[in-house]
């Protein structure tokens, strides 16, 4: 009879077919996916197998493990599972067979479902990093695949304490309802980093690397300090062999650091690394990981690498259909993020270089991206003309290309993609120009109502908002702003506009609070809520003349012009 030991971890859980399981099912049910296993596995090396025994099917247990006589000792690597009230144990045995050693229990096969929720069982993922990638990256896995375990980890204290509350430090539309879901379940929140890895099979790396601001590269480079410091906490604490994920957007080549980090391991460790860029978009983060366009995976053309490949690909697959799966060699997935972020980037660039010149013209920039979107050549997405990009990703990758392209010599192509970023700070500079000229050129004691702060609808995030920089600029001419963005909490933006003289900025708590006695209204965030305001009575409460800066073009300029306001868009016809 064999000596099996009890919790020896407890934090572990299991996922999928426990909790598929009706209560009054289980006991049989439990037996027969022990059986299933034990019939279905002819395997070598690491195998997981959960079986949950409670005194009822000891018996059972030990008949099973009688059939299955050649296993190793249980007592060799044994996690014991606490979970439900009625499980007492939950067991997972390491290379539970010899080679090619079949078992053949006299039971029928179990369902195709059953296998595959047994595939997948001995998986847990975590993500060093719990910001806006890490965080709903990871909910949208716990939700797609119920047996997989995972966890987001944090150095951040309070962050993950919020991702443990009701009010999520991310605001993404749907993503409350997932965490509600999945958190608890397959899906904890942790600052306890060692712990993660030490019980996950694959690691995402999802901390942040901004710009560097100090040194060589300074301004342009990416700031790896981060990415070293989760990587050498692998390499300090993790006993057996992993999968590292690059989810972070990183500088082409940062895989090989990232190895010869992992190689000082002292337990020698196999470690494969794998590039996976993210492309969701911030506002649809949740929406775009359900039904990405594409999921790249780059990884080692050797065979370790390929079936590191493998086991990520058969995690999207739970969801996502398999041509959309683009695997790759991991250069070519480093650089793809930039290369897409940089195309992007540069398509509003573009589209905002024309907008002065239709201002000049009175051509409609509305228009233009209508009719050059049409073409299916070209394509109509990321045609909207505005007063810039912002977003922690665009601006840093592009500096990041450009410098990648300095490093390696090649001048001219650096300069071309300087010219994205340059035209996006003109973009922004050159609207709040408008805003003073159009203000009889003076702003001082001015109040200003700022419609938005964040840098696009749909979230709270301000990193790189065009909102800062016109904020700024309108501040620098002593205007005096009275700021709403629905999302945006008042810290943030005090913080952003830092070290302007905080009785400068008023936080209003209603678009309308924010315009009354104001002299004009600038609109930086395209929140569907503006649009359908009460401009008539907004007109009232202003001082006159009023104006509108649309810096979004989501308003009818016809309407508010109507009304009587002095209304200006982007790239729009200027009326005398
Ligand atoms: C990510 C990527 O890291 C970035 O490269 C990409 O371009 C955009 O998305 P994001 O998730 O938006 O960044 O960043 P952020 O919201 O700042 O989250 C990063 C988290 O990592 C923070 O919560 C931070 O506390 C955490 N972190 C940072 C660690 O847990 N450990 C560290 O050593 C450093
Ligand atoms: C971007 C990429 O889209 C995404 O694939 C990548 O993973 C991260 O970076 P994000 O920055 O979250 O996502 O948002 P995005 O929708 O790309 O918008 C970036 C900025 O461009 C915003 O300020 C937005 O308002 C602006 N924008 C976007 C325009 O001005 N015009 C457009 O037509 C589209």
């Amino acid at each position: 009879m064999l000596d099996v030991p009890h919790t020896v971890h407890e934090k572990r859980r299991t996922a999928g077919d426990l909790a598929e399981f009706p209560d009054d099912q289980l006991i049989a049910q439990k037996i027969e996916v022990i059986q299933d296993i034990l019939f279905e596995i002819p395997y070598v090396g690491f195998i997981i197998v959960i079986g949950i025994i409670t005194d009822e099917d000891i018996g059972a247990r030990n008949e099973i493990f009688q059939e299955a006589g050649s296993f190793h000792p249980a007592e060799q690597r044994i996690r014991a599972i606490g979970r439900r009230e009625f499980v007492s144990h939950a067991f997972i045995f390491e290379k539970f067979f010899h080679e090619g050693k079949h078992i053949v229990l006299n039971r029928k096969r179990k369902s195709l479902r059953i296998k595959q929720l047994l595939k997948y069982e001995t998986m847990k993922i975590c993500s060093i990093g719990a910001g806006y990638v890490g965080g709903p990256t990871m909910v949208v896995i716990a939700e797609q695949c119920p047996e997989i375990e995972a966890e987001v980890t944090d150095v951040n204290a309070e962050r993950i304490a919020a991702w443990n509350s009701e009010k999520l430090p991310v605001f993404e539309p749907g993503l409350d309802e997932i965490v509600k879901k999945v958190r608890g379940k397959n899906l904890t929140f942790s600052t306890d980093i060692d712990d993660a890895i030490r019980t996950s099979d694959v690691i995402f790396l999802a901390v942040n690397t901004p710009t560097k601001i100090y040194g060589d590269g300074a301004g342009k480079a990416s700031d790896l300090t981060y990415i070293e410091s989760a990587v050498r906490r692998i390499t300090e604490v993790a006993t057996n062999d992993k999968i590292i994920v690059e989810k972070s957007t990183i500088p082409v080549r940062t895989a090989e650091k990232i190895r010869r980090l992992l190689a000082t391991n002292r337990h020698k460790c196999n470690f494969e690394i794998l590039s996976n860029p993210e492309f969701m978009a911030e506002g649809t983060a949740v929406a775009d990981l359900r039904n990405p366009d594409r999921i790249l995976i780059g990884g080692d053309e050797t065979e370790s690498g390929q079936k590191a490949v493998q086991t990520l690909v058969d995690v999207y697959a739970h969801w996502v259909p398999r041509e959309k799966i683009l695997t790759q060699n991991v250069w070519s997935s480093e650089l793809s993020k930039l290369a897409s972020n940089a195309f992007l980037a540069q398509r509003i660039s573009s589209i905002n270089a024309l907008s002065v010149l239709c201002e000049h013209s009175g051509a409609d920039v509305d228009e233009i991206a209508r009719s050059v979107g049409s073409d299916t050549r070209i394509g109509s997405k990321f045609l909207k003309s505005s007063v810039g990009f912002g977003g922690s990703c665009f601006k840093k990758d592009v500096l990041n290309l450009i410098y990648l392209c300095e490093y390696v010599g090649l001048t001219e192509v650096a300069r071309y993609w300087q010219q994205v970023i340059d035209i996006n700070e003109y973009q922004k500079h050159r609207f709040a120009r408008l805003v003073r000229e159009k203000l009889f050129g003076s702003l001082c004691g001015k109040k200003i109502a700022i419609f938005g702060f964040a840098f696009k609808k749909d979230t709270n995030d301000t990193r790189e908002t065009p909102a800062i920089t016109v904020c700024q600029d309108l501040l620098e001419e002593q205007a005096k702003l009275a700021i709403y963005d629905p999302k945006v909490p008042e810290e943030i933006v005090r913080r952003d506009l830092c070290p302007y003289p905080s009785d400068l900025i008023t936080i209003s708590q209603t678009p309308y609070e924010a315009a009354e006695n104001a002299h004009a209204i600038v609109l930086l965030t395209e929140w569907d809520e503006f649009i359908a305001l009460d401009y008539e009575r907004i007109f009232k409460e202003m001082q006159q003349p009023a104006f509108v800066f649309d810096g979004r073009n989501i308003l009818d300029l016809k309407q508010l012009r109507a009304i009587g306001f002095e209304a200006y868009g982007i790239g729009k016809p200027r009326v005398a």
